[in-house]
């Protein structure tokens, strides 16, 4: 029997339209961000009918590399090339490059030694220059046999984070500092205010069916793939579990290379071993070895690297903050606002994820409209907080912390104030003294979420920060054992269009007052004092708009 002719007419119209359907799916599921502008190769070779223009470099002139925005660490490239583990910036001309150094390092782990810091100097086994003839004669495929360049597309927009696991198991470094870097830099190179103008490749969205809920605010095209070149798998991950939980709520689509995934692309593109003499006899290729290179891709590739970020002034001489060179450069390219409209999307991706109920989310401002030179008041144009919740992250249980009768008169003082809010004002202020540990995650992120003043000894509790609801009055309140000071919280909490307190017992100093840096003995200690009724007079003033 004949398959066909038992089909009816009936039977055919459904499987064109099953066909139609698949054809669809699959066209929209191969088409990403395209950063080519459109032209078209003549090749020679039949056109295909596609839906989007493709440009296909089987056969062309290898494109060349292009930045399309850069600061210390943070690159973001267009075509990339990568052969032999070797970063390769294909131009004819490198008189306008940044500097290797302040791309990339040898993403050693980082000491402040002499000879450490030396060996992290990249060298041009981790990033080179190639001119378009010598990567022709490398990777370029012999047209006239109809052999295709040697090259392979990584298709989609890619994050190459080259750092070692030395900071990305922690979770502040891995979320507060290279995701927010990342977010804000992706953010501003793409936004169509920023004076890097690239608007015209922004994606459009098209139709293509997902769960995921469609931002109503400008959102930047989104990435592909994350790669750890020098970390595994569990190098990423720190042992509490946000990181993960961050990155897969916020980016359900980015699918995570590591080292030994790394170490694919870089054998599978590694020169063949030299072949033993009796074999060169049956040798096919002997006179040509070039004729075996080949190289990967990257159409759009943002590179991040600590080490040389730290490179840089803002890093390196101000914040020791890797995400404030991305972020000083792009709010100096009005890529993104002072008001930290650019994380928005993360941080609501991240809510909804973690069953945050009432989503009162952001107004739908564009970032454009923020006024950033205003910038004394900027934070008053937050929204106004519907509830005033305070929450205090407790140390008592961990390493540093504080004197145990200071910790329990702030409990007092704390308490003491909400309710004289009550029994004085009728105002009802929630207080939650917590220990991380005694919640979910989801219930950790739900916390957070509805907090508008987040207090704590300096230490990782204080990274939620980064998912506190900006609000006119919200503010993070960081004790510091007298005459101690670090950035990480302060600078991630201005960042972000916050406030913050740092608190010396019974003195508190906010920018542009911020002291310097200092790790003072007691720093790391289990007798940081606290005055509670500072701290409390603290809190009111600032909920009281006082401050
Ligand atoms: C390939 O990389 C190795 C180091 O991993 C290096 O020794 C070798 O010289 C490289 N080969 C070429 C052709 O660049
Ligand atoms: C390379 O670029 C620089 C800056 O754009 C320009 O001044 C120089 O003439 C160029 N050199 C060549 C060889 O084209
Ligand atoms: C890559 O090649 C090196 C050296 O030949 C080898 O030690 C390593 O196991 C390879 N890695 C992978 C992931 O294949
Ligand atoms: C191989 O490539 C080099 C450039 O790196 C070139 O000088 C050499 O002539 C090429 N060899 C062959 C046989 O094409
Ligand atoms: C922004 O604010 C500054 C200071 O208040 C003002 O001088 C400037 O005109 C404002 N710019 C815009 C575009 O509104
Ligand atoms: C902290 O401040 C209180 C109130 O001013 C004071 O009595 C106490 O001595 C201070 N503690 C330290 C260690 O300075």
């Amino acid at each position: 029997m004949h398959l066909l002719q038992n089909l009816s007419r009936r039977d055919g119209v459904l499987i064109l339209i099953g066909a139609s359907c698949v054809y669809i799916l699959t066209t929209f599921l191969h088409r990403g961000f395209d950063s080519m502008p459109s032209i078209v190769i003549n090749s020679g070779l039949p056109t295909y009918h596609t839906p989007a223009p493709i440009l296909d470099l089987g056969f062309a002139k290898l494109p060349e590399t292009g930045i399309i925005a850069h600061a210390p660490g943070w690159t973001l490239f267009r075509n990339l090339y990568m052969s032999n583990g070797t970063l390769f910036l294909l131009s004819s001309n490198f008189s306008d490059f940044p500097e290797i150094r302040m791309m990339t390092s040898t993403g050693l782990p980082a000491y402040n030694t002499p000879e450490n810091i030396a060996l992290r100097e990249p060298t041009k086994q981790d990033m080179d220059f190639i001119s378009p003839e010598e990567a022709e004669a490398h990777w370029g495929g012999h047209a006239q046999d109809g052999e295709r360049n040697r090259i392979w597309t990584v298709e989609g927009n890619t994050m190459l984070f080259n750092d070692p696991s030395q900071f990305l198991d922690h979770y502040y470094h891995f979320v507060a500092e290279l995701l927010v870097g990342a977010r804000a830099f992706i953010y501003g190179a793409f936004n169509p205010t920023s004076r890097l103008s690239l608007a015209k490749d922004a994606s459009t969205p098209e139709l293509h069916p997902t769960f995921n809920p469609l931002p109503s605010v400008y959102e930047p095209p989104s990435f592909s793939r994350a790669i750890f070149i020098h970390a595994e798998s569990y190098g990423w991950r720190d042992k509490p579990g946000f990181n993960s939980f961050v990155l897969r709520s916020a980016f359900p689509s980015l699918t995570i290379e590591v080292a030994s995934d790394w170490a694919d692309r870089v054998n599978a593109t590694a020169p063949p071993k030299a072949i033993d003499k009796d074999a060169v006899q049956h040798s096919r290729a002997n006179d040509d070895d070039n004729d075996s290179r080949r190289a990967w891709h990257f159409p759009i590739a943002l590179l991040t690297d600590r080490s040389a970020a730290f490179r840089g002034e803002s890093c390196g001489s101000r914040t020791q903050r890797t995400a404030s060179e991305a972020w000083e450069y792009m709010v100096d390219q009005g890529g993104i606002d002072l008001v930290g409209t650019w994380w928005n999307n993360v941080r609501e991706a991240v809510w909804r994820f973690a069953g945050v109920k009432k989503q009162v989310f952001h107004s739908r401002r564009r970032p454009d409209e923020v006024n950033d030179s205003a910038n004394e008041n900027l934070q008053m144009k937050l929204p106004i907080p519907e509830n005033i919740v305070i929450t205090y992250v407790s140390r008592q249980e961990v390493r540093r912390h504080l004197i145990p009768e200071d910790h329990d008169a702030l409990v007092d003082a704390l308490r003491n104030l909400v309710k004289r809010k009550k029994v004085e004002e009728g105002k009802d202020w929630e207080l939650n003294i917590v220990r991380p540990e005694m919640f979910s995650k989801d219930g950790q992120i739900q916390l957070i979420a509805k907090s508008t003043i987040l207090l704590g000894v300096h230490g990782n509790g204080l990274t939620h920060l980064v998912f506190m609801k900006p609000s006119q009055v919200s503010a993070v309140i960081e004790i510091f054992y007298p005459g101690g000071f670090a950035h990480d919280y302060e600078w991630t909490t201005r960042a972000l269009g916050m406030r913050h307190f740092t608190v010396w017992n019974d003195t508190y100093f906010t920018r542009p007052n911020e002291p310097s840096i200092g790790y003072p003995e007691g720093f790391q200690g289990t007798s940081i004092p606290v005055h509670g009724e500072t701290v409390a007079q603290l809190i009111e003033d600032r909920l009281e708009g006082r401050l």
